[in-house]
């Protein structure tokens, strides 16, 4: 608490409200008692002014741009880090010593495989359903094979369930994808870091060797980083709000797989990719920007805007960077959706509605590019954004758990139906 107050006056009656800083950021207008006092209820449909939990994880500056994971900027992490390091970050709030992070990666190798009859869940879909429909699936269906990690009051169980989510999301993910195309599963391999292993369960077949190109596996390996936590956005409130009720973690990790489908969520990278792909030339770029600026035309330019980002994502430049470093090495250089994604930020940000709208391109602008050069159908984009976000909505979940002011979430409404009324019998309507 900070000492410091805030007053609420409702019909004439004043009500005093503690008000709460954090270590940086925002205060916040503990509002736990309003309804208590007043009778009254606050309204934020969007959660735009509302914050759910204490954390000590994630902390975005929307204003600057800037992203830490426990005190530490993302580009530092996505410069020096490897996936793995991250996840223990996230996950214990330190950067693991070299014994630390020897054991830990160990110990997430080895928890890679899932149980052989999986594999049967898979045939029992449609080789043309869409993967992030089939991971929804298959992760919720983890708790039914795991039961000695579902125990939510048990730290260790907890944290087995833990690694053991961070460790088969690349094998699962590798599964729904050799499963769309038709092709065997590949198992992992533990003489592999964990984006090469991905890499190789992916784009493997058994009919020759396969190298993983160190290039590309760095690559991944930072896609994956800048896609791991992100604060209270949607699919994490969402893992949040399954886990109040006691749910195990399995369940709660779908939940959030489907919150994070949406394409205003993590389903923009695929519709980033489409969209460009449909614009299509530089030429037509001023068609679909009017369309954007159109408001009675619900399209949106994908991959632009932000609900905390009022500058540049932070991430959208490592992406960047990045996607020019896949295509260079695979000699694709003039990707033409290259060209027309640079163009399109260009004009985007010089044009006055992106500027008063504060809508620059997010971390799912240009990660499209990347997957697709990688190989990735983009079906399969939001999987790699479920892949990676699985640590982040872990660490969160564990969190909130531990956290002895939560409590199962249970938001209240403003009624706008209609007065209580008696039924007529159907001879008098
Ligand atoms: C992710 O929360 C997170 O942290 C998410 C994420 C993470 O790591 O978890 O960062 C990942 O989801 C990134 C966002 C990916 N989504 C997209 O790229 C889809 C396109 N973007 C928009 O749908 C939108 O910008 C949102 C959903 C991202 C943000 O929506 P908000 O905060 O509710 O903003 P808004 O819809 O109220 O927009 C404010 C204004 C509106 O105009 P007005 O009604 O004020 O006139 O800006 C306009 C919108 O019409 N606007 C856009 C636009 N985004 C917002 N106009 C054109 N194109 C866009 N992309």
């Amino acid at each position: 608490m900070t000492g410091k107050s805030a007053v609420v006056t409702v019909d004439n009656k004043s009500v005093e409200l503690p008000v709460r800083s954090g270590s940086i950021g925002p205060d916040v207008v503990d509002i736990a008692t309003l309804y208590k006092q007043t009778g009254q209820f606050t309204y934020d449909p969007g959660f735009t002014s509302t914050a759910s939990c204490e954390s000590k994880i994630t902390y975005i500056d929307g204003d600057e741009g800037i992203l830490l994971h426990r005190g530490y900027p993302i580009e530092q992490l996505a410069e020096h880090g490897d996936f793995l390091e991250i996840c223990y970050l996230l996950l214990y709030g330190e950067l693991p010593s070299k014994a630390q992070k020897i054991d830990f990666d160990y110990r997430v190798t080895h928890h890679t495989m899932v149980h052989e009859q999986m594999s049967r869940f898979f045939t029992g879909f449609r080789r043309d359903a869409h993967p992030m429909a089939v991971m929804c699936g298959c992760v919720g269906a983890l708790s039914a094979f795991y039961h000695d990690s579902t125990d939510i009051t048990d730290p260790h169980q907890r944290m087995v369930a833990s690694l053991r989510m961070i460790a088969k999301m690349p094998t699962l993910a590798a599964m729904a994808y050799k499963y769309h195309i038709g092709q065997p599963f590949v198992y992992p391999k533990n003489d592999l870091d964990y984006a090469s292993n991905f890499l190789r369960m992916c784009f493997a077949v058994p009919c020759e060797e396969y190298t993983v190109n160190p290039v590309l596996a760095r690559a991944m390996d930072r896609i994956f980083i800048l896609h791991a936590d992100h604060e209270q956005n949607a699919s994490t409130s969402t893992v949040r709000l399954a886990g109040s009720s006691g749910a195990n973690p399995f369940a709660c990790i779908a939940a959030g797989i489907a919150c994070l489908w949406g394409p205003a969520h993590g389903g923009a990278n695929e519709a980033a990719l489409n969209m460009l792909a449909e614009i299509g030339t530089v030429d037509r770029i001023p068609e679909f920007v009017a369309r954007a600026k159109d408001k009675n035309d619900p399209f949106r330019l994908m991959g632009f805007g932000h609900r905390v980002y009022k500058n540049y994502d932070p991430r959208a430049k490592i992406m960047q960077k990045t996607t020019h470093e896949v295509l260079a090495e695979l000699g694709h250089r003039d990707d033409p959706l290259l060209e027309v994604a640079m163009e399109l930020e260009r004009i985007a940000l010089t044009d006055s509605y992106f500027i008063e709208k504060k809508l620059y391109p997010n971390i799912d602008f240009y990660s499209g590019i990347t997957l697709k050069a990688l190989g990735f159908p983009t079906t399969m984009f939001t999987v790699l954004f479920a892949l990676a976000r699985t640590v982040g909505w872990i660490a969160q979940w564990n969190e909130m758990i531990e956290d002895p002011e939560q409590r199962i979430g249970r938001p209240r409404q403003l009624y706008i139906g209609e007065p209580q009324r008696d039924y007529l019998p159907v001879s008098k309507r």
